[in-house]
């Protein structure tokens, strides 16, 4: 049976573990996108409200060892700001302290546990560590989307001693977007794809070509699949090892008569950087790189988009972290958020960063908190943070 959402279960009384993806941008101890946060706290409030105790926690990068600039205290005092109560910070996620911390814990109460991978038995699914995580609490409730694709003690070790478990809102709203896209699509379907790496993107591309009617393609890959069909690339980015795989992908998508659309035209320079001259062209010269799509392929994608009726986007089609390579995504992004009776879901990752300040992001259907696990999700690979969850 699929898993049971956090609004079915009785919370009164009891010490949830709620996992979360607190794996949030931070500078200089400064959170730059707390929106993975902002998406987790109506579970959290959920549980507050209901007579229970939040127990969170989370892994933030990727510490093989305790690192203190990888510690989760800026996410307890943006936890703290915005529920309007103190979220004291456990100094680690195990351990007699913070048991003591949890023990102390009162109904309609959060503490966040410290960084989880300051464990390296969090990664290795350890079960002395799952059961530990386990201890003083007796609900477990995962919300912790992002990290579903990963199998590690927080997010499956740990149900092997936590048997009442439950999806938290989060979680239940990325699986029914995803399921709407992949079970039951209207069509023409579009897939946008862009990003850095073909190498990242292979195995959606060939599990998406059994179900999409169109392709575009933007981003640095772009220009990988470009010299596959034998165009000038100048010095873009591309990968030389995956030429013969991008070739092997157009006989795939050939065969199933989906076309790949590539950029027309670019916006290039001779380095990404803020004080670069920028040229737009249809040939990119020697000396230059291709750093976003041009104005006539913008026009061409949304005239593709405009007869969709559903849109799945993963990865900006340039370098949009610079305002003079960021037009292509923008205005693809906005014309797609501006159309009516089209289901729009947004991979996330660097496609949710682009376009999470922007005004008309609400306009989307929906806006993955997942990078990786979105990814694998529509890869059919069977998510084992989903799976855990499941009862019998
Ligand atoms: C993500 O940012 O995609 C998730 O938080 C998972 O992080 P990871 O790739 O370090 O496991």
């Amino acid at each position: 049976m699929p898993a049971i959402p956090v609004s079915q279960i009785s919370l009164e009384g009891k010490k949830a573990l709620v996992r979360c993806d607190f794996n949030v941008p931070v500078n200089h101890g400064q959170i730059t996108d707390a929106s993975r946060i902002d998406a987790s706290l109506n579970t959290i409030r959920h549980i507050l409200s209901h007579g229970g105790a939040a127990v969170l926690c989370s892994h933030l990068g990727r510490p093989k060892e305790r690192t203190p600039e990888l510690s989760l205290k800026p996410v307890a005092e943006y936890l703290s700001t915005v529920l309007g109560k103190r979220v004291a910070l456990a100094p680690d996620c195990i351990g007699e302290f913070s048991g003591r911390m949890v023990r102390d814990l009162s109904m309609g109460e959060a503490l966040l546990l410290e960084n989880l991978r300051f464990h390296p038995e969090e990664e290795a699914n350890d079960r002395d560590f799952s059961h530990e995580l386990a201890r003083g609490k007796q609900v477990y409730v995962n919300d912790a989307f992002g990290t579903a694709h990963r199998a590690h003690a927080s997010t499956v070790g740990v149900t092997q001693f936590l048997r009442e478990r439950a999806a938290g809102f989060l979680m239940v709203r990325e699986l029914e977007a995803l399921r709407a896209v992949t079970e039951h699509p209207a069509h023409p379907y579009v897939l946008i794809l862009g990003g850095a790496k073909v190498s990242d993107k292979i195995g959606v591309i060939k599990a998406m070509l059994t179900r999409v009617n169109l392709i575009l393609i933007g981003g640095a890959m772009a220009y990988t699949f470009m010299k596959a069909r034998g165009f000038a690339v100048g010095k873009s980015r591309i990968e030389e090892d995956k030429v013969d795989l991008a070739r092997e992908l157009f006989a795939i998508a050939a065969q199933r008569h989906v076309p790949f659309v590539l950029p027309v035209d670019h916006v290039v320079a001779a380095s990404a950087a803020d004080d670069a001259s920028v040229q737009t062209v249809s040939n990119i010269p020697g000396d230059k790189m291709g750093l976003d799509i041009g104005p006539r392929t913008v026009v061409e994608f949304i005239q593709h988009l405009a007869s969709a009726r559903t849109i799945v986007w993963n990865g900006p089609l340039g370098f949009f972290e610079i305002p003079a390579f960021a037009e292509g995504t923008f205005k693809v992004g906005e014309a797609v958020a501006n159309l009516s009776g089209v289901s729009t879901l947004i991979g996330g990752g660097d496609t949710a960063a682009a376009f999470v300040n922007q005004p008309w992001a609400s306009k989307f259907t929906h806006i993955s908190t997942g990078g990786g696990a979105t990814l694998e999700y529509l890869e059919g690979v069977e998510l084992p943070g989903v799976k855990a969850l499941e009862v019998a």
